[in-house]
């Protein structure tokens, strides 16, 4: 790895630190948000319900497989970073960035119920999940220090702004980020497995191991669910619709805008957006009443139009001004209106019986 460490350099790398760690900080509609909820409630939970298959879990993540691999070793490649041309060296760091923030955020929610909590069984679940998401958050913040830059994750913790979440929309979301996380990096390491000579970083080799942590994390969110039945009843299917349509859009829109990113693995990102959502709907009927309907071409079309729309709004905001403000409301304005209509696409029932899975298939 070519490391910069001219000392002339210290002041720039102080900066391009601080400012590494300002992109994390910022809070737009898009970057991975921290969470708060409350607590005393989801000290509440009672997993009798799911006693059998919650035992199963909880004993495999305190057996901690993982425990190791989260550690440089001779698989690390040694690839010039700095060979990269500007625009596809910012998209890497982007992503390793916005990577370790949404690690970072779980590890500090589910820190907080541990610390918060009284109740055994989820004391226990979160003590877990946190030490997992801590691991992975480090792991690339190391990584980062290659390119001479790191997030301060202390600080982080600090001075992000917290979004307030009832418990039930913490499980919807939260479990369809683990899912969606563990679709994303499967599907790229399997990718970068047929194609090698795309892997442009070797954290990449890391993602089998480490997607079947977020995959158990998942589980856990769904056992979390299911104990609870009418959290995934009634009026609460129109939540579920809400959160699939918004973590599956913003997945879209933040993927494309890292073309050169993408071009240089060799992923064309429809195709992979495609098939991460296939992976996500076909897990998530462990546990929802409903899934969008991928054969349905408006949806793709909706979520496309999502893109052109962030685009615009991009576009507005460089340019600023009173202008630019008014332009930018107009797509803002868009872009609830496409979200009604995607809203508005017929999803399909799914009374596939409930299950867990302590390996994932996918
Ligand atoms: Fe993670
Ligand atoms: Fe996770």
């Amino acid at each position: 790895m070519n490391m910069r460490v001219d000392p002339a350099d210290l002041k720039t790398r102080y900066d391009v630190q601080n400012e590494s760690t300002k992109i994390a900080l910022e809070s737009t509609m898009l970057n991975p948000r921290f969470y708060t909820t409350d607590f005393d409630e989801m000290d509440r939970i009672d997993v009798t319900p799911v006693r059998e298959e919650w035992d199963a879990l909880i004993a495999q993540m305190k057996a901690d497989p993982r425990r190791a691999h989260f550690k440089r070793t001779e698989d690390w490649d040694d690839i010039d970073i700095d060979a990269y041309p500007e625009e596809l060296r910012k998209e890497l760091v982007d992503f390793l960035i916005s990577s370790l923030t949404a690690e970072f955020s779980g590890c500090v929610l589910y820190k907080e119920m541990k610390r918060r909590g009284s109740n055994p069984d989820i004391c226990e679940l979160f003590g877990y999940m946190s030490r997992d998401e801590s691991r992975h958050a480090s792991f690339i913040n190391d990584a980062l220090k290659d390119f001479g830059i790191g997030v301060n994750m202390g600080f982080l913790a600090k001075a992000k702004k917290y979004t307030y979440f009832k418990p039930k929309f913490i499980y919807y979301a939260t479990y369809l980020s683990e899912k969606i996380g563990y679709a994303r990096y499967i599907t790229i390491y399997r990718h970068l497995e047929r194609h090698p000579d795309k892997r442009i970083h070797p954290i990449f080799k890391w993602f089998k191991e480490w997607c079947n942590d977020e995959f158990s994390h998942g589980e856990a969110f769904a056992l979390l669910m299911r104990a609870d039945p009418k959290l995934l009843a009634g009026h609460n299917k129109l939540w579920i619709k809400f959160f699939l349509l918004a973590v599956f859009a913003t997945m879209h829109v933040r993927d494309h805008a890292r073309p050169e990113f993408h071009k240089a693995m060799g992923i064309d990102i429809d195709e992979y957006d495609r098939e991460v959502f296939r992976i996500t709907s076909e897990i998530t009927r462990q546990v929802f009443p409903l899934e969008l309907d991928l054969d349905n071409p408006a949806l793709h079309e909706r979520f496309s139009k999502m893109v052109r729309i962030s685009n615009k709004i991009d576009e507005a905001d460089r340019a600023g001004g009173l202008l630019g403000n008014l332009r930018k409301a107009r797509w803002m304005g868009a872009a609830g209106l496409n979200f009604i209509a995607l809203y508005l696409i017929p999803t399909k029932k799914n009374e596939i019986p409930q299950i867990s899975r302590l390996e994932p298939v996918w």
